[in-house]
């Protein structure tokens, strides 16, 4: 299994987002895949069908699965699509006092957690809140790839250093083969703005830029609102060719076949 943290404290650059579409991008192109909601907002959740209220009484989240110590973490998976289960998350202020309070190994709970389930993924892609807690910890601590969403706004690289420092030292002490890659999000070529934030992330990431741009595309929320991802609700939009291709990089930075049954599809 192939973990894959989508992180940015910053809130709105489209992390969610881009949990759904490339989890739902990666089953349909039949890998099986284990989608992780880390944020208590449970966006992703609620996206993928989940009812938060009655979440909140079952209490079957990632987590209470974090502070679970000798549960069964597959009683905490919920089937979302074909290929994709999911792990869920809501609003537990308990829960969040208990994970800050960890004190041994705070960092590798969500690691020990999923390792019984390794063997029947082959991606986990997790959604992250906007701060650098313990889950987020916990979400880089087992990542192979991390993603930095960024949308074209004038503070979109504000607080980046801060991101890289904690990242690089989760790296060094858990997962120093994690690559980390940058993504532009809701991006409009023809505007000046999004092509000067872009510009600086090629400067301050170099190679690791995604070469797939995420275009800004009403449809994306309309889809995500009505609990789908793009290519479910509209296979044509600039945004359902995006996503296929970002899962294509993704693929090819982690080593993974690339999805040739698609790719043959496309170009024809
Ligand atoms: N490509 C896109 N085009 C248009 N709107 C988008 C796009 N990606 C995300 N959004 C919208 O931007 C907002 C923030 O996205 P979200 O994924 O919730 O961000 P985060 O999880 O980082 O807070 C949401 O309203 C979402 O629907
Ligand atoms: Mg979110």
């Amino acid at each position: 299994m192939k973990t894959i943290c989508i992180a940015n404290h910053k809130g709105g650059c489209a992390k969610t987002t881009t949990v759904l579409n490339l989890a739902v991008v990666l089953a349909s192109q039949g890998a099986r895949v284990l989608a992780v909601d880390l944020d208590p907002q449970g966006n992703l959740s609620s996206a993928l069908g989940v009812d938060l209220q009655e979440l909140e009484q079952s209490r079957l989240t990632s987590h209470r699965l974090m502070l679970d110590r000798s549960g069964d973490p597959t009683a905490y998976l919920i089937h979302a699509r074909p290929k994709l289960d999911l792990i869920p998350a809501c609003l537990d202020h308990d829960a969040e006092t208990l994970l800050e309070g960890a004190h041994v190994s705070r960092e590798l709970l969500l690691k020990t957690r999923l390792t019984s389930l390794a063997n029947r993924y082959d991606f986990c892609v997790i959604d992250t809140p906007p701060a650098l807690r313990v889950p987020t910890l916990n979400a880089l601590a087992l990542s192979d790839l991390t993603v930095i969403p960024i949308e074209p706004s004038s503070f979109a690289l504000v607080g980046l250093t801060q991101l890289m420092r904690v990242i690089a030292q989760v790296r060094q002490a858990y997962s120093p083969k994690m690559i980390i890659m940058a993504l532009s999000t809701m991006y409009v070529a023809r505007q000046n703005l999004d092509r000067e934030v872009r510009g600086r992330l090629e400067v301050h990431f170099s190679t690791n830029v995604f070469d797939t741009t995420i275009p800004r595309a009403v449809g994306v929320s309309q889809a995500i609102a009505a609990g789908q991802a793009i290519n479910e609700a509209d296979l044509f939009s600039p945004a359902t060719k995006a996503y296929k291709q970002l899962a294509n990089e993704i693929r090819s930075w982690l080593g993974e076949e690339i999805n040739t049954r698609e790719n043959a599809r496309e170009s024809r």
